[in-house]
């Protein structure tokens, strides 16, 4: 047994909010991991950055920015933190967040407590600036504060404030716990959203990718709505998913009734479905991040054939600590190989490329079928979204592909 292992079973004894507190402080103050170096294989270049492997850290962990290289620390391909808010606020009362121990899932409504912008920035620069350019990247998760009055204003002024400190920024619009905070991610509230984000974009000196970062209860209409909106917009990819206000059956835990966002394994096939969706939808073009109850080798190849460039863990780190991030990098090399894949960026989306098996849905099938239809000309460009292209495969999942 490890001395992480022995650290992540004692966290699990205490109550789970300070077990948060202390993983974090822990991480800060421990040596960090020496995991052997990743399988050159795992590595993905994306937006002009190179992930060493494609296994990072989801936001919601270190919030306020307080172990930067929390991903390095625990031998992941990334980070991302936060979520910030612009001001900083306290979040909802205590407790507010509930392990499932049956289900090795969570349920949290933190509710955006955050130390607040100036305070995250400046631990960001101080950072930087003794560290430099770091080989793992890290994203910065933006959101609103409760009582924002100009909810658009202020994610353009997060994206404007982060920007030069943030390897890629994401647009929170799916926590569960900020009422009203959903509603960005459609409609005119959306195209408000991409209106100022484009305007903040369009300002920067250094602009980083803008990720969205969506809910599992999206449903295909609205997702189908949202990619027409951000065609032409700054957006560079999707997260996919946030936690779930949906409480799948089979839950027994007592805790399954308090009210929150559900985290782990419940999670995972919505989360799956939701990217598959999304890169059938998008053809390909749009690079996808899977998120949502990953907890194996397995599930991260799982994610990653079905769409995703890249995946994230929260949920199966607490469950499992640290030796979870060595079992699902080494056991993705083995799984790429096994199916003989030389790179990873091969096997993203494979699933809509090959053969349909029984689990696949229709829409893997149809766009399977457009890109044969097309003899190539939708070649998967990952990293360069074009928004032309996106169009053929939407035509297929609407069914074109079988009369062409
Ligand atoms: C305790 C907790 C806090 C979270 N806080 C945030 C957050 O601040 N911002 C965010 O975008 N997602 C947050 N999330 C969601 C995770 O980033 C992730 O999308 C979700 O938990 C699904 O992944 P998992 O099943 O591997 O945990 C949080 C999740 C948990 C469990």
């Amino acid at each position: 047994m490890s001395y992480a292992d022995i650290a992540t079973a004692g966290l699990r004894c205490l109550p789970p909010e300070t077990a948060h507190g202390a993983a974090i402080a822990l991480l800060g103050l421990t040596r960090p991991l020496a995991p052997p170096p990743p399988d050159p294989a795992l590595a993905m270049t994306l937006w002009g950055l190179r992930f060493p492997t494609p296994v990072g850290l989801a936001a919601g962990f270190d919030k306020d920015v307080r172990c930067p290289d929390a991903a390095a620390r625990l031998g992941l391909g990334f980070g991302e933190a936060g979520t910030v808010t612009p001001q900083p606020q306290p979040g909802n009362p205590r407790p507010r967040l509930f392990r499932l121990r049956r289900e090795r899932a969570l349920i949290n409504r933190y509710g955006f407590n955050s130390a607040g912008l100036d305070i995250v920035a400046a631990r960001l620069e101080r950072w930087r600036r003794t560290h430099g350019a770091h080989p793992r990247p890290l994203g910065v998760n933006i959101g609103v504060n409760k009582e924002s009055a100009d909810p658009a204003r202020d994610y353009a002024a997060g994206l404007a404030r982060v920007a030069a400190l943030a390897d890629y920024v994401a647009v929170n619009v799916s926590s569960p716990n900020t009422p009203g905070l959903r509603a960005w991610q459609a409609g005119d509230s959306l195209h408000r959203l991409l209106a100022a984000l484009a305007d903040a974009h369009g300002r920067l000196d250094r602009a980083p990718p803008i990720l969205l970062k969506l809910a599992p209860e999206i449903d295909d209409e609205a997702l189908e709505a949202l990619l027409d909106a951000i065609e032409g917009a700054p957006i560079a990819g999707l997260i996919l998913t946030n936690t779930t206000t949906a409480r799948p059956p089979g839950l027994v835990s007592r805790q399954r009734a308090e009210e929150g966002g559900l985290s782990g394994p419940p999670l995972a096939p919505r989360a799956l479905e939701v990217l598959r969706r999304a890169y059938a939808l998008s053809g390909g073009r749009l690079p996808l991040i899977g998120v949502g109850g990953i907890d194996s080798p397995e599930a991260a190849y799982a994610r990653i054939r079905a769409g995703a460039s890249l995946v994230q863990l929260y949920t199966a780190l607490v469950y499992r600590g640290p030796r979870l991030v060595g079992e699902i990098t080494q056991g993705l090399a083995r799984l790429l190989a096994a199916d003989g894949f030389a790179s990873l960026a091969d096997a993203v989306g494979a699933d809509h490329r090959t053969p349909a098996r029984p689990d696949q849905d229709a829409t893997a099938i149809s766009f399977a079928m457009a890109r044969a239809a097309s003899s190539g000309s939708g070649a998967c460009v990952i990293g360069r979204p074009t928004t032309s292209a996106v169009a053929p495969a939407r035509a297929a999942s609407a069914g074109v592909a079988t009369r062409a």
